[in-house]
């Protein structure tokens, strides 16, 4: 077929022709169903964008919404970027959707992946680093000269290549592109940086997948007028929606946790003796900070979980912590000084330097702070603790920020209605009037499924709830030969019950945190082995198809229903002009439907 009869063709796709029954989705999808919920979110999301209109749709979970919404961004011919919510789903839209799409409907589809300036390598501390006696045990010396190779052949410099490196590899933190220690354009290496890269990238994009907190972090910069993360986009649509008020509040409010002395105090350091600077009065202050640091959080309450920060309780625990607190600024503004008194003052000393008046300034604000329009609260978590200031209402701001900006944002998921109605999410959201739409279930959850509560159980509280839990695990594991995810409700929850099942069952037990959850994914499906993740990573990082599923076992029901929903799947500033279409996303351009 000629280009210009096949452009022609193309001319007449209705979104029915692709989604409909024979049409170019069935012709070319290897396990292709009719879905009708999927059509009509698709020709809602296509009138959106080409009416500008604001969306809200609710579709079950296994619809395929990815391709409903994604098909008629690309026939939109605007730059759209998706926001969902985790890096493992970005990466799932980006190595299996967009690949799909590419192959399939838009060959020339160019589509950029964005994610926070930490999951990336920076090359300058690499080669700062490069025969420092800096490393830390075997490992470290072995990863590091591992991760010293592959910076030389990686295009992207994105951790997730990194297959080797533990979750919580301490290496990492060193070697991160972190903006805390970057020097920007001042950097030998800013014309190879992959920071530097993966902005080209989003440029030349059609299609920018983000996850909700770099979308929302790059709104609050906008916000302030700090230049932005994301290039100039015409729409949004925001997958797995019901995420994004508590993201959005984050952002939009105030922040600081014990581990953040700790890094500024370690980074600091790390700067001194890779610089090879002296500066002994200045080391022996990061240790004040250290120890004052630990004795500052040790003030707060041993038991897990938030507490209200209030106003009396702050006066109240300022009442009694002053001497404290007092200590900490004052070794925070000792730190700033000899800082600033170095001579010559390299840029990296700059950089911290102004990050000790940040953490100064902010610890400041959520001890002493009257804002009346946050809340104000602690948590903690582990051994960590962290102090916060939410704002109440981002209503406001998103209707402003959001909504008010951009003619079209579409927000979806398979919960975002309550009562079939969208009130609730549209008041917290601020949004705008919008079209809405609640679409029938495609899957019989009642035939399809099996659920089994445990029916003897202590109460999750009680000290034999453990090992009660780990002898039902067992049970279930050798019923299922092994394949079973497992999910629990902390870290530490995860690590006991490993801890209590891996000597009992005659299979490898898999963890989280051990790899990078690709690759764990990856070892699941090939060696049908358990595997146990903290329910919130799985919940919404892990994706499997089956034909049947695997048992999932978890340690908090209410949560297990959001997590098997999961796992059934296998500046606006110049918002009308922004971006450019890909000469042949015209092969799925509309016409009249
Ligand atoms: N029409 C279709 N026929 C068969 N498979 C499809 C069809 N459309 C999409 N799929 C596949 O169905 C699976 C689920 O799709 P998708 O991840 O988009 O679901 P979802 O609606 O987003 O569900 P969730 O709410 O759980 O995220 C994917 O593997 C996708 O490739
Ligand atoms: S520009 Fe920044 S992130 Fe990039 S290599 Fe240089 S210091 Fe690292
Ligand atoms: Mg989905």
């Amino acid at each position: 077929m000629s280009r210009k009869a096949a452009a022609a063709k193309s001319e007449e796709v209705t979104v029915e022709g692709i989604f409909g029954p024979g049409g170019l989705l069935a012709k070319r999808h290897p396990g292709y169903e009719f879905r009708p919920s999927q059509l009509a979110m698709a020709q809602i999301a296509d009138e959106a964008f080409e009416k500008h209109q604001h969306v809200v749709i609710e579709a079950g979970t296994g619809t395929g919404k990815t391709l409903a919404y994604l098909i008629p961004a690309i026939r939109s011919g605007r730059r759209v970027v998706v926001s969902t919510a985790t890096k493992s789903l970005q990466e799932q839209l980006f190595q299996k959707d967009v690949p799909f799409l590419q192959k399939h409907f838009a060959p020339n589809l160019k589509a950029a992946l964005m994610k926070g300036r930490a999951n990336f390598l920076c090359r300058q501390k690499v080669h700062q680093m490069d025969g420092q006696p800096v490393l830390k045990g075997i490992d470290e010396i072995d990863w590091f000269a591992q991760i010293r190779d592959w910076e030389k052949l990686t295009a992207t410099g994105d951790r997730s290549e990194l297959t080797f490196l533990p979750d919580d590899a301490e290496l990492w933190n060193l070697i991160d592109a972190r903006s805390d220690l970057c020097t920007g354009q001042k950097c030998p290496e800013f014309q190879n940086c992959f920071i530097t890269a993966m902005h080209q990238r989003a440029h030349e994009a059609d299609l920018i997948i983000v996850n909700h907190h770099l979308f929302f972090a790059d709104l609050a910069i906008r916000q302030d007028d700090f230049g932005s993360i994301l290039p100039e986009y015409s729409a949004v649509v925001f997958d797995e929606a019901h995420e994004i008020e508590d993201v959005a509040s984050d952002y939009f409010g105030r922040q600081i946790s014990s581990y953040r002395f700790e890094e500024l105090a370690r980074d600091t350091e790390h700067v001194l003796r890779v610089l090879q600077i002296e500066a002994a009065p200045l080391r022996r202050n990061l240790n004040r900070l250290r120890e004052r640091a630990r004795s500052f959080f040790e003030r707060f309450p041993e038991r897990e979980g938030r507490y209200p920060f209030g106003h009396v309780e702050r006066n109240a625990f300022l009442e009694q912590n002053r001497e404290a607190y007092d200590d900490l600024i004052s070794v925070l503004k000792r730190i700033e000084s000899e800082l600033a008194a170095l001579t010559p003052k390299p840029e990296e000393v700059i950089a911290v330097a102004r990050r000790a008046a940040e953490v100064r300034r902010e610890v400041a604000f959520l001890l002493e702070s009257e804002e009346k329009t946050y809340v104000y609260w602690y948590e903690r978590r582990g051994r960590g603790v962290f102090l916060a200031a939410t704002p109440i209402d981002v209503s406001e701001i998103l209707r402003e920020q959001l909504f008010e900006r951009f003619d079209t944002v579409i927000l979806t998921s398979a919960t975002l209605a309550v009562g079939g109605r969208f009130d609730y999410l549209k008041q917290r959201l601020g949004v705008l009037p919008a079209n809405e739409s609640v679409l029938p279930q495609e899957f019989d959850y009642a035939k399809q499924a099996l659920l089994y509560l445990p029916p003897n159980l202590p109460d999750v509280r009680h000290p034999s709830f453990a090992s009660a839990a780990a002898d039902e695990i067992v049970r279930l594991l050798e019923i299922s030969m092994g394949r079973a995810f497992c999910l629990f409700t902390s870290y530490l929850q995860m690590k006991d019950l490993y801890e209590r099942v891996s000597g009992r069952v005659s299979f490898p037990l898999l963890l989280q945190g051990t790899a990078p959850r690709s690759v764990l994914l990856e070892r699941f499906v090939r060696r049908q082995t358990p595997c146990c993740s903290p329910r919130r990573a799985f919940g919404k990082a892990w994706t499997y198809r089956a034909r049947s599923f695997p048992p999932l076992s978890s340690t908090n029901c209410p949560s297990l229903f959001r997590a098997t929903r999961s796992s059934r799947r296998a500046s606006g500033r110049s918002r009308k002009t922004a971006g450019t279409p890909s000469p042949n996303t015209r092969f799925l351009k509309r016409s009249s439907r």
